[in-house]
């Protein structure tokens, strides 16, 4: 017999609206008062509106430099362009995982003019030693994102491992987790996360019960649960408080290795030292980026 430990629930956060960009209307869930950052996670914004004045303005050029963004669609469709001359389009379902090591400057704007746009940013750190490398872009359609079914419980490993099936994303320093899962009510899913790695679930359509059986704790939609140490995830469909109709949840479940070194942040410059940060406003002043 092997024990488990079951992650609980050490508290649940609702986001903060607020607008970014050129006055894009968000949700900020970490990075704002409340959950200020969970090592290695910096930042994450859940976007989602089906009026266009909410969202048109985009994110025009603006500059990153010293962690990562990872931009996940769920509807709509966004043009990316940077200043090494890197461009794209990202559509539904598809993944950006942006390095942005030592510096960008780019522009994120949505390529519709109608219609519903929703996802996710998250804003992940990167170790000292990889602050300054050479900027990267992991970029994967829909269809290479693996879907795996598990006791019904529909799951896309966009990085991590489900069932032996590995999600294409690779970042040896963070080694993240970020699995995208759908339960119907009732339907259950149980995930093997490294003891010690920081992890949240997101729900964002329906509720999903968290932790073991007897002291599950629902969480409802819009609403982030920080987690418990533990070896082992258990999460289980609900029907949401709101809604009686027997609707799927969906939920991100997000992981990775504590970096657990000192940030000196302003914006979009994040580094370990107050003069590294003015380093790279003077490099990015100075079209170094
Ligand atoms: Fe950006």
């Amino acid at each position: 017999m092997t024990s488990s430990s079951i992650r609980g629930i050490a508290r649940i956060v609702r986001g903060m609206p607020t607008s970014d960009g050129a006055g894009v209307k968000l949700t900020r869930v970490i990075g704002q008062r409340q959950l200020a950052d969970l090592d290695p996670f910096l930042m994450l914004d859940e976007f989602g509106t089906d009026n266009p004045g909410d969202y048109i303005a985009g994110f025009p050029d603006h500059p990153h430099r010293g962690f990562e963004t990872v931009t996940y669609m769920l509807d709509g469709r966004m043009r990316h362009r940077d200043n090494h001359g890197h461009e794209g389009v990202l559509v539904p379902g598809s993944v950006q995982w942006m390095t942005a090591g030592r510096g960008i400057v780019h522009s994120e704007m949505p390529e519709q003019q109608e219609g519903r746009m929703r996802g996710f940013q998250l804003w992940i750190n990167l170790p000292a030693k990889d602050k300054m490398t050479a900027p990267k872009y992991q970029e994967f359609g829909p269809e290479r994102i693996p879907a795996v079914t598990v006791d019904g419980a529909r799951v896309k490993v966009i990085a991590g491992r489900v069932e032996g099936v590995d999600g294409p994303i690779a970042q040896p320093a963070t080694d993240p987790t970020y699995l995208d899962i759908a339960l119907d009510p009732g339907v259950r899913f149980s995930h093997a996360l490294p003891d010690g790695h920081a992890a949240f679930l997101f729900v964002y359509e329906g509720a999903v019960r968290v932790g073991e059986e007897e002291h599950a704790v629902t969480v409802d939609t819009h609403q982030l649960a920080v987690l418990t140490d533990g070896d082992t995830v258990r999460l289980e469909g609900a029907a949401s408080g709101k809604d009686t109709a027997a609707q799927p949840a969906r939920a991100i479940l997000v992981a990775g290795r504590p970096l657990r070194e000192p940030v000196a942040k302003y914006g979009p410059f994040v580094m370990n030292t107050r003069e590294e940060l003015m380093q790279a406003f003077e490099d990015f002043q100075s079209g170094r980026f």
